[in-house]
């Protein structure tokens, strides 16, 4: 730690008289262990910015500083040993071109001491000089503003404490348990899961019955159209409907401590994905290490693990099963096609239609990933100009989901103009209606030309509304409450995808980390993602979950919420300080509500019934816990935690 022994006489003229003509040692922030910060994006800079740039503000160099991105959070403990803290805040002159803006803060504990105006990219710095007597706990926070975390590099220039006697010493983010608040499943027969389901006539149908309990279960299905059949010791209903129409099931699970009955509707029409598909996506954990061997062990995770049971069902591969064009690898390296001009697969997936079928097997469906552009976004084989021949490739190996990423499309694109955005879209809307096989179709372009407002006209079961999530904070608080206003274009059929999630290990692979959300932060992403009616796709490792991470996926309750089938995206009701409270109608008449604190204190939040659109007296439950709270008139009040949430549904 550097010191600097300063007379701070000059100081005191400026701006206290308590400092009289006593000797300080200057403590540069910077000169503490800033590794201990946790910061939205880049690495915490030590007298540089977070991309490792000097520190210039609004023009100026500095020398020393601290330099982070929003949102961050520094925790310090003082001791009461510092007099001032001094520091020049403001967005680093690296993103003057651009449009970042946050909002600094300064707390003692749960106070807040100083907080700077919204500081944008290339405007002005403001000054932090303030008291630091009798001060035990520091925290330095950057937030960002409506406009989310983009660019938001935000710089603690020349910042020092003025230090008395005992020096500032930086701390961990103070430690979150992670209490598990699912309760363990009953081991009598529950079925779960969606309770409709669409396909399409003379298509193969799959559907495998969720359901919890101690196995052996016997399974029964009542009313099941022409054509389907059971398999009554597995659950899983196959087959293919040649008659359109909407058929009520009535299905049972029996096994030796009881029996439970549940209504599945079958619609037999044009549309599939009647609620949003729950499943797992290989990118957020292996990104290109992916290979077959790990998507065999992540459905059979799946299975194993019970997650199944809870109503998952999608094993999706990501990008890097194709043939790299160029490549020297000889494991993806090769030829991209054969004479025949039909995609192939690279090395690592020897045998596509074989893994299909064995995941068909465990009553799992299988998703594939490729783009409109000559390549993926990992340099990969894609699909222009075969539109046609790839997706009947993809049906004829049997997959059921298709991600459609634009990435290298970005070069054959005349421009951003709508016709241009929506063309390879329809190209593959179009060559996909020609396959006969129910295949999801997931648009992925970023939300480029407000795509939730022409998803469903080019085909698109869901599309992604955003750029790509990642295991922190600062990409899932702005992403997922970033979601509002999108609720109108969410139904049946057509969902916003907000991007998939990033609970348990993550990593992009080969290196896999356990998620950086804090417990609460992990509940707030399921809890907003189920409200949304978001496509659910878990990101990690399924075959290294822990119990926790199991928690957060197998709460019947909350999966109850996401899978509705009135289909409703929530809308933000309330917003006020950090604090918001989103709320969605659900078939019963009851409401959904989630009371979320995005501040770092725990705090008060009530929901008002007027503010639900209803009165008189409800019953609300809590849905974590899957117990009710009690009666309550006109109001429902609860303590939220820092980045927390309390999901309820209030019901008559
Ligand atoms: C893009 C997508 C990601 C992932 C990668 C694969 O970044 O947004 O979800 O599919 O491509 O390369």
């Amino acid at each position: 730690m550097k010191l600097i022994k300063l007379l701070v006489v000059p100081i005191l003229l400026l701006n206290t008289n308590f400092l009289k003509s006593q000797t300080y040692d200057t403590v540069w922030l910077s000169s503490l262990d800033i590794s201990k910060a946790t910061i939205g994006w880049g690495k915490p800079g030590k007298d540089v910015s977070c991309m490792g740039n000097p520190i210039i503000l609004n023009g100026k160099t500095y020398k020393k500083g601290f330099g982070t991105h929003a949102s961050s959070i520094f925790y310090l403990k003082l001791n009461g040993g510092s007099a001032r803290f001094h520091a020049l805040v403001g967005i680093n002159d690296e993103e003057k071109a651009s449009s970042g803006s946050a909002v600094f803060k300064v707390y003692s504990n749960n106070d807040l001491l100083w907080q700077s105006g919204i500081l944008k990219s290339g405007g002005p710095e403001e000054v932090v000089d303030i008291s630091m007597a009798n001060i035990d706990t520091l925290i330095l926070c950057t937030e960002t503003t409506a406009d989310g975390p983009n660019y938001d590099h935000t710089d603690w220039a020349d910042s020092y404490f003025l230090v008395k006697n005992t020096f500032p010493v930086a701390i961990d983010k103070p430690f979150e348990p992670a209490i598990i608040l699912t309760p363990k499943v009953p081991l009598t027969p529950r079925i779960n899961g969606p309770k409709i389901y669409g396909s399409r006539p003379g298509n193969d149908f799959l559907f495998r019955i969720s359901a919890t309990g101690e196995r052996p279960i016997a399974f029964t299905a009542n009313g099941l159209p022409s054509g389907l059949t059971l398999d009554a010791k597995t659950g899983i209903i196959t087959g293919k409907i040649k008659q359109a129409g909407k058929y009520e099931v009535n299905l049972t699970t029996t096994n030796k401590l009881g029996k439970n009955s549940r209504k599945l509707t079958i619609v037999c029409g044009n549309q599939i994905a009647l609620t949003p598909p729950l499943g797992w996506n290989s990118w957020n954990c292996f990104a290109c290490d992916v290979d077959e061997k790990k998507v065999k062990a992540a459905a059979n995770a799946m299975v194993n693990s019970g997650l199944a049971d809870h109503g998952w069902s999608y094993i999706n591969i990501d990008d890097c099963w194709m043939v790299k064009p160029e490549s020297d690898d000889s494991i993806v390296g090769g030829k991209t096609r054969d004479a025949q001009g039909n995609m192939n697969t690279n090395k690592k997936f020897p045998d596509m239609k074989g893994l299909a079928d064995y995941i068909h097997s465990l009553g799992l469906k299988i998703g594939t990933y490729s783009g409109p552009g000559p390549k993926t976004c990992a340099g990969y084989t894609a699909c222009y100009q075969f539109e046609e021949k790839d997706a009947q490739r993809f049906a004829d190996w049997g997959f059921d989901y298709l991600k459609y990423d634009w990435c290298d499309y970005e070069l054959i694109a005349k421009d951003h103009s709508l016709p241009e955005l929506k063309k390879p879209y329809s190209v593959m809307q179009n060559a996909l209606g020609k396959t006969n096989r129910d295949i999801v179709y997931s648009l992925c372009q970023y939300g480029m030309g407000d795509v939730w407002e022409w998803g469903a006209e080019v085909g698109g079961n869901c599309w992604r509304t955003t750029g790509d999530i990642t295991d922190d904070w600062s990409s899932v608080e702005s992403i997922g409450f970033g979601q509002a206003g999108h609720e109108a274009f969410a139904g049946p059929g057509h969902w916003n995808d907000p991007d998939m999630l990033v609970v348990g290990k993550v990593g992009w692979g080969p290196q896999l980390h356990y998620t950086r959300l804090s417990p609460n932060e992990q509940y707030t992403h399921i809890s907003l993602w189920a409200l949304l009616a978001a496509p659910l796709l878990i990101g990690c490792d399924m075959t290294q979950m822990d119990e926790f991470t199991y928690s957060l996926l197998s709460n019947d309750e909350v999966l109850d919420v996401n899978q509705d089938i009135l289909g409703k995206q929530a809308s933000r009701i309330v917003q006020y300080d950090g604090l918001e409270v989103w709320s969605k109608e659900l078939e019963d008449g009851s409401k959904a509500v989630g009371l979320f604190n995005r501040g770092l204190f725990p705090a008060s939040l009530t929901v008002t019934w007027k503010d639900l659109g209803i009165s008189g007296t409800y019953t609300v439950r809590d849905l974590w816990p899957q117990t009710d709270e009690g009666k309550f008139d006109q109001k429902y009040t609860a303590t939220i935690p820092a980045h927390g949430v309390k999901l309820v549904r209030v019901y008559k």
